[in-house]
């Protein structure tokens, strides 16, 4: 438990339950070396208690490097609630988690993540002040997913100039595996810059919507790895980059907003090996933490947050180069690089 093979181990996880509202939850709080451990909370069914702490573990820990490498005053750490089997009052459980993360006193600051909403975030106001992603009146605030979709445009803009040689996204094939939140929003992005979709969701509606208004290609959930495309944006849940869509993969370009899109780090050096630039999740998709830390901090405008997450970008050139001086992987230069910051920011 203390610690993934390799890793820094976690500095504190809370198991969290309330008999009465069927609250089971874990609070992971994997690094403070920057400041209170700030990341979402996800609200899942799990086969069991132990796959539901795992995902606690590697989600937090990314967090970790994504505020580290966004710059941010934040450490790392996330929230999982296992969704109760049976019937449930949600704002009940919602109330008997902001407790739990009230709890921590500070050391860990929640927001949304994939199950979660942002009434369930202004639910939490009354139990605790350790949360973000709220919509506000008169002030930025609320929903960040359309910030994460920001920085995974941004990511695949410069990927695509970078290292497909292509100076626009005019034209470019892109393939999206899952149209959620973020998904949906980067859809849009992409066909406003010319980029041809090709999509695929378990939600036959979804799919629907982008043929009807961005003139997507949908293909079917098994065939989105594989698509003849230019690009693959991983959209979904993690694992997606593992041994048997590896050797699948066409695209030249993977960028996603999915966390944990590798199922292992040699999966990363797999695609390397076959030409293909994987640009790692926890820097493309740090746009809605960018969001959410702005808001919590109350420095939110909405000009101030896209300047900021249009940054990634940058990162991603600058990541780029890197790999090309050091003759290693993106996934393998961003991690040294993150964890060389899990430092005090100066
Ligand atoms: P979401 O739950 O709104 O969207 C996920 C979509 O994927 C849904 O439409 C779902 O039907 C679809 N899906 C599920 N399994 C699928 C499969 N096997 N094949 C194709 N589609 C499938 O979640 P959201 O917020 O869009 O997040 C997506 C990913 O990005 C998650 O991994 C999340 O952790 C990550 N992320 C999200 C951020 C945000 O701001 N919402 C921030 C950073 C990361």
């Amino acid at each position: 438990l203390f610690g993934l093979p390799d890793q820094a181990p976690h500095e504190r996880v809370l198991l969290a339950a309330d008999a009465e509202t069927g609250l089971k939850a874990i609070l992971a709080v994997h690094s403070t070396a920057r400041g209170p451990a700030f990341g979402g909370c996800r609200f899942w069914t799990y086969d069991n208690e132990l796959a539901a702490l795992n995902d606690a573990l590697r989600l937090s820990q990314g967090m970790s490097l994504k505020n580290a490498l966004a710059d941010l005053p934040f450490g790392g750490g996330k929230a999982v609630i296992i969704k109760p089997a049976g019937q449930f009052d949600r704002p009940a459980l919602f109330a008997a988690f902001g407790r739990a993360v009230q709890s921590l006193d500070g050391a860990y600051i929640t927001a949304e993540d994939v199950g979660t909403t942002t009434a369930d975030m202004l639910g939490m106001q009354a139990q605790t002040q350790y949360v973000s992603g709220i919509p506000r009146a008169g002030a930025f605030g609320g929903d960040p997913s359309p910030k994460t979709a920001w920085g995974v445009f941004v990511s695949i803009e410069a990927g695509v100039k970078l290292h497909l040689k292509r100076s626009s996204l005019e034209g470019v094939r892109v393939a999206i595996q899952g149209l959620g939140a973020v998904g949906w929003h980067l859809a849009e992005f992409l066909h406003k810059a010319g980029a041809k979709l090709v999509v695929t969701d378990v939600d036959a509606a979804k799919i629907a919507r982008a043929q009807q208004l961005l003139g997507a290609q949908a293909v079917g959930i098994d065939e989105i790895l594989s698509a003849d495309v230019d690009v693959l944006a991983p959209c979904a849940l993690g694992a997606a980059l593992n041994s048997v869509s590896v050797p699948q993969i066409r695209a030249q370009l993977i960028a996603g907003a999915a966390n944990n899109q590798l199922a292992t780090a040699a999966d990363g050096d797999a695609l390397q090996q076959r030409g293909i630039c994987y640009l790692p999740d926890y820097l493309v998709n740090a746009g809605g933490i960018i969001s959410v830390a702005r808001e919590y901090r109350n420095e939110g405008e909405e000009s101030a947050v896209m300047a900021e997450v249009s940054r990634i970008g940058e990162r991603v050139a600058e990541l780029l180069e890197r790999v090309k001086l050091e003759n290693s992987t993106p996934g393998r230069v961003a991690d040294a690089w993150a964890r060389a910051k899990l430092v005090k920011p100066v």
